[in-house]
């Protein structure tokens, strides 16, 4: 078997055999593939895409190309939650402690910033000493003993996804259903947990654009954790604006433990009940929606959802004072006004390309090998629905380059579509997909 062959294959339009595709994985994590030309073969699947049967066959193939863990030592039923990744996709933050405050305990693997999409790894490293680099021994442990461990992806879960996903991200080849959609949930189903909750976003700021692609891929997800023994739910939510106010590393983390608080932005929060309630319910600690939610609103109200947080951050080396005291957080040098050029409403804000300003100003990554600046990122004063006047500010830039914030300026007033007309926004949880 030649890989030139497969990638001449795959261009054509034709489907690849289990076996050749078994070939490719093992041929690029061993190193024999060399990184061009499966950057050829992820291209010609954007253009010609991938069948049902070739995308978990993938799926398995990447799965199987490391450790496949063992949490069988956590009791009970362990949920994992994963994003498809979003613009102020703080979610993961303020979700995982209310939700192991309620009892259900979360055994997790997170992922840095892809794209322009955040990522939760970057986020939680806001404070200091905070790692997520567990031995299996800890994450076990500190599940059992406080109920939530977030790892990263470690050298020996899905390396094959690990080094496709950096690919990918520098090789404009992410935007594509069949790729994320195996990617996602090799490291899944790698990761050992019972049941899978999937955030898929939808709009301008999401990997899938149309709500009906977005459909197709939570659906495409939720049938391969079904089949492979998952109990798998997805929720849509609207990324046709970032979600919550705040863009950017710190300025996020700031906003989750806002959330935790009680006081956080109400798309958020509704995001943060709408996963946590699958989770609950997926878990056996909730009886229904209407249960998860009381049990989600006591553990905000009590303060248990933010202790949870600071027990969390200092179980994997952070500082938890930063939790209580939200000063200490990272803060940019310098901050300058986005003004509105019209009056009228606002129709739609491009996400993806508040997600770019934010990388512009240095809050993501250019190239896999960047480091990220944790204080910068954007706060934004009005969302799809306000009604705003010439000269009034849309958006705050939080940076530390000049340069850099007038680039980003420029980009995020373009962001904000504002017409006369007002137009009601989506509702910001669009859809859920439970496997038949
Ligand atoms: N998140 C992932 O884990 N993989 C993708 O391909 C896209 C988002």
């Amino acid at each position: 078997m030649r890989m030139y062959d497969l990638i001449a294959k795959k261009k054509k339009g034709a489907e690849l055999t289990t076996e050749e595709i078994r070939y490719m994985i093992a041929g690029f994590s061993d190193g024999s593939i060399p990184d061009y030309q499966m950057s050829a073969m992820t291209m010609a699947i954007c253009f010609r895409g991938m069948s049902k049967r070739e995308t978990v066959d993938l799926t398995l193939a990447m799965r199987d190309s490391g450790d496949v863990i063992d949490l069988s030592r956590i009791a009970g039923t362990k949920v994992d939650k994963h994003s498809t990744g979003g613009v102020g996709d703080k979610t993961s933050l303020a979700l995982t402690p209310i939700v192991a405050a309620v009892g259900a305990p979360v055994a997790k693997m997170s992922g840095r910033g892809l794209g322009h999409t955040g990522g939760t790894i970057d986020k939680l490293e806001c404070f200091p000493g905070f790692t997520t680099e567990l031995s299996e021994e800890t994450f076990v442990k500190n599940v059992n003993e406080i109920g939530i461990a977030i790892a990263g992806q470690t050298a020996s879960l899905a390396p094959a996804d690990k080094k496709l996903y950096a690919l990918r991200d520098v090789t404009a080849t992410v935007d594509q259903m069949s790729l994320i959609a195996s990617s996602i949930m090799s490291k899944k189903l790698a990761s050992g947990s019972d049941a899978i909750v999937l955030d898929v976003k939808t709009g301008n700021g999401a990997f899938m654009k149309e709500f009906s692609d977005s459909v197709a891929l939570a659906e495409e997800m939720v049938s391969i954790g079904t089949l492979a023994g998952k109990k798998t739910v997805a929720v849509i939510t609207d990324m046709d604006q970032p979600l919550g106010y705040a863009v950017g590393n710190s300025l996020e983390v700031l906003e989750a433990i806002d959330t935790l608080e009680g006081h956080g932005p109400k798309d958020f929060t509704e995001v943060v009940f709408a996963l946590g309630a699958q989770m609950l319910i997926l878990a056996g600690k909730a009886q229904d929606e209407a249960d998860a939610r009381a049990q989600m609103e006591r553990v905000i109200a009590d303060g248990s959802a933010k202790k949870k947080l600071a027990e969390f951050v200092a179980a994997q080396g952070g500082d938890a004072s930063y939790v209580f005291d939200k000063t200490l957080l990272p803060v940019a040098a310098q901050t300058c006004e986005v003004t509105s050029d019209g009056t009228g409403y606002v129709h739609r804000i491009l996400a993806e390309d508040i997600g770019i300003a934010c990388m512009t100003l240095g809050g993501g990554r250019e190239t896999k090998e960047s480091g990220i600046d944790l204080s910068v990122g954007i706060i934004l004063k009005k969302k799809n629905g306000d009604f705003v006047k010439e000269g009034e500010t849309l958006a705050v830039i939080c940076g530390n380059d000049a340069a850099k914030m007038e680039a980003a300026r420029q980009k995020i007033k373009n962001a904000y579509e504002i017409h006369e007309e007002r137009r009601t926004p989506e509702p910001v949880v669009r859809k859920y997909i439970f496997s038949e």
